[in-house]
């Protein structure tokens, strides 16, 4: 039985780390990164999102569940929370570990389909560890173009990123965006970019 996040001993977060690390060499282009976010950038993940508007908050690449931990912490009931993970391996321990969670095996760049039959209101929030630099910014884009049309209007699509500059530029006219100061305690530091619908 794995541990509880809320209840992450040393020795079961050497455990994630390695099992990401593990991960990682496999998949290096779908893992992004070469250890979970720390709990300081998830954090400030889930600050972000306010938990007294209602509806389904989505997480994408959710991973070891760092960043869905903090989301429970922040005031966002389980049963309101929908994972969307590529990673079967990742899917069975979000599942064991989050109970109440909805967990969802599929591809996040086909969100629509992906989330079809699982979510049927506007979402409250979206918050995203994926590692969107593979990806060409075509397919940024259009990935964002998604998730607004699936938000409330005015609901924040949370993106962490290692990068100095946002990883979808802004366009003041679709979206307002807005950057954290890098968050230090990360490995690798990183940022936190807030985009919403100028609708
Ligand atoms: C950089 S890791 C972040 C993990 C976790 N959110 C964290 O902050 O520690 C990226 C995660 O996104 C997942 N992922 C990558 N591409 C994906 C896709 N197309 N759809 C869903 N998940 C994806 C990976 O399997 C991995 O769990």
């Amino acid at each position: 039985m794995l541990q509880p996040t809320a209840a992450k001993t040393p020795k079961s977060r050497l455990r994630d780390e390695l099992r990401f690390f593990y991960s990682w060499l496999r998949h290096p282009l779908q893992i992004g990164g070469v250890a979970p976010s720390s709990p300081a950038l998830a954090r400030a993940i889930a600050a972000e999102v306010d938990p007294s508007v209602p509806g389904p908050v989505v997480e994408l690449g959710p991973g070891t569940g760092v960043i869905t931990a903090a989301l429970i912490a922040r005031g966002i009931a389980a049963e309101r929370l929908v994972l969307v993970e590529f990673s079967a391996e990742f899917c069975a321990l979000l599942r064991e570990r989050f109970p109440g969670v909805k967990v969802v095996e599929g591809d996040a760049y086909r969100l629509k389909n992906t989330l079809s039959g699982v979510v049927d209101k506007p979402l409250a929030a979206v918050a995203s560890g994926l590692p969107l630099l593979t990806r060409p910014l075509s397919v940024r884009e259009q990935l964002l173009d998604e998730i607004l049309g699936l938000l409330k209007p005015g609901a924040p699509f949370v993106q962490f990123s290692y990068g100095p500059a946002a990883p979808i530029p802004a366009r003041p006219s679709r979206y307002s965006l807005k950057g954290s100061p890098r968050v230090w305690r990360n490995l690798p530091p990183a940022r936190v970019w807030v985009y919403r619908s100028a609708r």
